[in-house]
């Protein structure tokens, strides 16, 4: 075999661009899923962002860039019809999560906490991504996201982990069920959103700063850094079935919260 047949055809290098193609993130108005919005966008990308409420443009003009459906994603005829009305699409992100919580312990006197939890999360997700799929065009991909719980579990979140651990298996499932649309999962740590709005301003201030002191990263995680790990699943073609644990190396040190 010679030199030249030995070498693989170079492809040329493909920057992360969505020029052109069209990204439907649900949860895409707040937190972490504004910050994947916020991306898509910045690279080329015309953005539908979905969830419950919609903003009238005086009140967010942060949204003006962004289409914006109402979408329950425990309604899952609302959610058939919001992806039919839609039409095709590139890439689905799905970030949405029920209010942090309002999931109940499992000792709890009944299951309402978990089945309200694994239904706003685990079957959430799991509607998006079915009645998306039969508008993803050729090179389209699914990103789901769950957190570093669903792989270090802590006393009194069950639900949580269950729920993350279940998304997590629904998008290996789907790599293999969809393929070649491209399925993965981010695994944010701790990352500074609003989320964080019901503690107290002294508590969720101390918590960033234990972040800043001990996460190897040596700082607090913000929106745009999961935006870039879902760019990144995005346009690369060669990841899929995979969980990227975007964290700044929270998995590596003991739990601060
Ligand atoms: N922030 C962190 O530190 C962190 C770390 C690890 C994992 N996570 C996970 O990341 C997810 C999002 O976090 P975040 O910080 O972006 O929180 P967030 O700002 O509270 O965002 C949650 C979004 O979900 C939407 N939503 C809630 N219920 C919905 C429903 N039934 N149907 C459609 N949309 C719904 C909300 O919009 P509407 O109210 O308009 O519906 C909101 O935009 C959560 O799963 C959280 O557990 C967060």
């Amino acid at each position: 075999m010679t030199a030249a047949n030995n070498q693989q055809e170079a492809t040329p290098f493909t920057p992360m661009s969505l020029a052109g193609k069209k990204v439907v993130v649900v949860g895409g108005k707040t937190g972490i899923g504004l910050g994947v919005a916020r991306a898509a966008r910045a690279a080329g990308a015309t953005v539908i962002v979905a969830s419950r409420r919609i903003s009238l443009s005086g009140e967010r003009p942060d949204l003006a860039d962004f289409e914006q459906v109402r979408l329950d994603v425990r309604d899952e005829s609302a959610v058939k019809a919001a992806f039919d009305a839609i039409g095709p699409l590139d890439h689905l992100v799905v970030t949405a999560a029920p209010d942090l919580g309002s999931w109940g312990a499992f000792m709890d006197a009944d299951m309402q906490g978990v089945r309200r939890y694994l239904e706003g999360k685990f079957l959430g997700s799991w509607a998006c991504a079915r009645h998306a799929a039969p508008h993803l065009r050729p090179g389209g991909t699914i990103t789901f996201l769950t957190g570093g719980m669903a792989a270090r579990p802590k006393i009194g979140f069950a639900a949580v982990t269950s729920a993350f651990a279940a998304v997590e298996a629904l998008s290996g499932s789907l790599a293999l069920e969809l393929a070649p649309t491209r399925v993965n999962t981010i695994r944010p740590g701790f990352i500074d959103t609003d989320m964080w709005s019901f503690l107290p301003v002294e508590h969720r201030d101390g918590l960033r700063k234990k972040v800043e002191e001990t996460f190897p990263s040596r700082r607090a995680g913000k929106a745009e850094d999961i935006g870039h790990a879902a760019l990144f699943l995005m346009t690369n073609p060669y990841v899929t079935g995979t969980v990227i644990e975007v964290s700044g190396g929270e998995n590596l040190v003991p739990s601060v919260s």
